[in-house]
C-alpha cells in the first residue's frame, strides 16, 4: 500500500504543493531527533535499504546513510567501482539481484537523466532519486525549501534567485519546481551559455546581470560551475566568471536588504562564491546540510507508509 508520496520519489515536478508541505512538516520532528544524545528511533526497524551511488557524492550519500541509521533501517552501500557494474552488469540486473535478497528501498544516484524513473518502473522496491544527470535532485530541493522556510517563513511571494550554472544543474530544476509550487517568485541569473534554452517556459525571471539579481532577491541559491559536465567553452575563464557573476561581499554590501545565501555544495570557493560570503553572517549552507538528514528521514518514513502515529511516537522518543 503506497504512502502519501506514492511508491517512489523521483522528482519535485510530479509532487503537489500539499505533498511537498507534508515532507517539510514531517522533517521538523525528525530534525529534533538528530539533536538528541541518542539519535535513533525504531521507526524503520526491519527495513533494508540499498544506497546505489554511481556518481561521486559526499553530502547526499552520507546524509541518506545517517537518515536510514537514525530510523533503525539496515543499510547497504553499493558503488559502481568494486561492484559488478564495473564488469558491465546493467542497472536493472544489479537492482533485480538486490531485490532477490529481499530489500525494501533503493536510493540511487546516477549520471544519466531518467535513471531513477527507469529503475522505479522495473522493480517493486521504493526508489528515491538522489540525483539523476541534469534532471532532478528532489531531496536537495526539499532541504533547500526547508532551510528557506525556516529562515524566511511562508515562501509565498518570496523572491529566490538561483545563480550560476543552471544548464547542468539538477538542483536548479528541483528548486524551480518546488519553489513555484509553494508560491515563491523564482529567478535565475548567469551567462546565457549556462541557462537552458527553455528556461522561459519554466515560469522564472531571467537576470543577465548579478547586480539586478541582488536588487531583487530575498535569497540566493548559488550553484557550482559543473566543470566535469562541460564539454565546450561555456565561459571564457574561471577568473572571468568570478569577475562578472561571482557572489562577493563587495557586491552583496550594495543589496537593499540582507540576502540569505544557500549553496548545495560542493563549492568552488573563489569562483561562484567567495569565502567571506560562504562563511559570512547570512550564509545558511551548513544549516542546509543539517536539514538534509531530517528531510531524508521524512522521505524514507513517508515512502514506507507514513503513519502519523509513528511520527508522533518518534517525536516523543518512543516509536
Ligand atoms: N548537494 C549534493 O548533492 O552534494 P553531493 O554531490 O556531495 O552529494
Amino acid at each position: 500500500m503506497p504512502g502519501p508520496l506514492g511508491k517512489d520519489l523521483l522528482g519535485l515536478a510530479p509532487l503537489s504543493a500539499d505533498q511537498i508541505r507534508l515532507v517539510l512538516d514531517t522533517a521538523v520532528p525528525f530534525r529534533e531527533i538528530s539533536e538528541r544524545a541518542i539519535k535513533k528511533v525504531p521507526t524503520l526497524r526491519g527495513a533494508t535499504i540499498v544506497n546505489l551511488f554511481f556518481e561521486a557524492s559526499t553530502r547526499t550519500r552520507i546524509s541518506f546513510e545517517f537518515a536510514e541509521k537514525r530510523l533503525s533501517a539496515d543499510t547497504v552501500n553499493v558503488a559502481s567501482a568494486g561492484s559488478s557494474v564495473s564488469k558491465g552488469e546493467t542497472l536493472v540486473d544489479t537492482a533485480r539481484n538486490l531485490e532477490a535478497m529481499k530489500i525494501d528501498m533503493v536510493v540511487i544516484r546516477h549520471g544519466a537523466s531518467g535513471a531513477a524513473q527507469f529503475l522505479a518502473e522495473r522493480i517493486e522496491s521504493n526508489v528515491i532519486n538522489a540525483g539523476d544527470g541534469t534532471n532532478e535532485h528532489p531531496t536537495q530541493g526539499l532541504l533547500d525549501l526547508l532551510t528557506l522556510r525556516n529562515h524566511l517563513g511562508d515562501l509565498t511571494g518570496r523572491r529566490i534567485c538561483i545563480v550560476g550554472d543552471v544548464l547542468h544543474s539538477r538542483v536548479a530544476r528541483s528548486n524551480i519546481w518546488g519553489l513555484t509550487k509553494l508560491g515563491a517568485e523564482v529567478a535565475v541569473c548567469g551567462p546565457r551559455s549556462l541557462l537552458p534554452n527553455a528556461i522561459g517556459e519554466m515560469g522564472v525571471t531571467v537576470f543577465d546581470r548579478i547586480e539586478e539579481a541582488i536588487e531583487w532577491a530575498d535569497a540566493f541559491n548559488v550553484l557550482r560551475l559543473q566543470l566535469e559536465r562541460m564539454q565546450a567553452g561555456y565561459i571564457p575563464s574561471l577568473r572571468e566568471y568570478n569577475r562578472v557573476y561571482g557572489v562577493t561581499r563587495a557586491r552583496l554590501e550594495k543589496a537593499p536588504r540582507d540576502i540569505l545565501i544557500l549553496h548545495p555544495g560542493p563549492m568552488n570557493r573563489g569562483v561562484e562564491i567567495d569565502s567571506d560570503v560562504a562563511d559570512g553572517p547570512h550564509s545558511v549552507i551548513l544549516d542546509q546540510v543539517t536539514n538534509g538528514v531530517a528531510v531524508r528521514m521524512a522521505v524514507l518514513y513517508l515512502l514506507a507508509g507514513g503513519k502519523p502515529e509513528l511520527a508522533d511516537a518518534a517525536k516523543k522518543g518512543g516509536a
